[in-house]
């Protein structure tokens, strides 16, 4: 394709000779295994490594929680966070009737603890979870890098999924040690 004229209304340089002034070159076919797969998002999200969070919350039944590497900061002003959780989980029912959650960020001295928060049918809030009712109620987690309770403020239908969106009302970010991270479907640490 070399020396051929585009015109590509988008890009700078347009109505220029692209392959003589910019990198810019014809998109490939595009190859069948790139095309949406149920299983394409999952690998491709495998690549994106993200920290590691626990979200809490009080259920009329007793504290519920689970991991969650969805969590995100949102908004300055007002403080805003959101998460994603599963309309099928156990923590469901209670997230979408609180008031309040809290979000932890873990330690990488605290795998153990993600992958409870994790595990189906144990008991989360058990032995040796260490915990202690803060503020609002919420469950707080002993040993995190740092937590926030925050005020529910919109539950907003995403697939199989709510995302929860929480004004953030209480905090402390000194909890001491590293991050964990969750990467290739495993729990990992900082290299550097
Ligand atoms: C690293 C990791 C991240 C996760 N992130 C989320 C998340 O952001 N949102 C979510 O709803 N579940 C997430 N999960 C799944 C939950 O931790 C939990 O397994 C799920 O809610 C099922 O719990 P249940 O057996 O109590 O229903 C994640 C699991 C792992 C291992």
């Amino acid at each position: 394709m070399t020396g051929v004229t585009r015109s590509v209304s988008h890009l700078p340089h347009h109505g220029t000779n692209l392959t003589a002034r910019t990198n810019y070159r014809q998109p490939d076919p595009m190859p069948a295994d790139l095309l949406a797969t149920p299983d394409l998002l999952r690998s491709v999200f495998r690549r994106h490594a993200a920290g590691v969070a626990v979200v809490t919350a009080r259920g009329e039944a007793g504290p519920v929680g689970f991991t969650a590497t969805s969590l995100t900061s949102v908004s300055a002003e007002p403080p805003l966070l959101s998460f994603g959780v599963g309309t099928g989980s156990s923590s469901w029912p209670a997230i979408a009737a609180a008031d309040h959650v809290g979000v932890h960020i873990l330690g990488e001295h605290q795998q153990e603890l993600a992958a409870t928060f994790a595990r189906s049918g144990v008991d989360r809030f058990g032995p040796p979870t260490a915990w202690r009712e803060g503020p609002e109620g919420v469950p707080v987690l002993d040993g995190v890098l740092a937590w926030l309770v925050g005020r529910v403020v919109a539950r907003v239908p995403a697939g199989d999924h709510r995302i929860v969106l929480a004004e953030v009302v209480h905090g402390d970010p000194t909890g001491t040690g590293r991050p964990l991270l969750y990467h290739q479907g495993r729990f990992q640490r900082l290299g550097d």
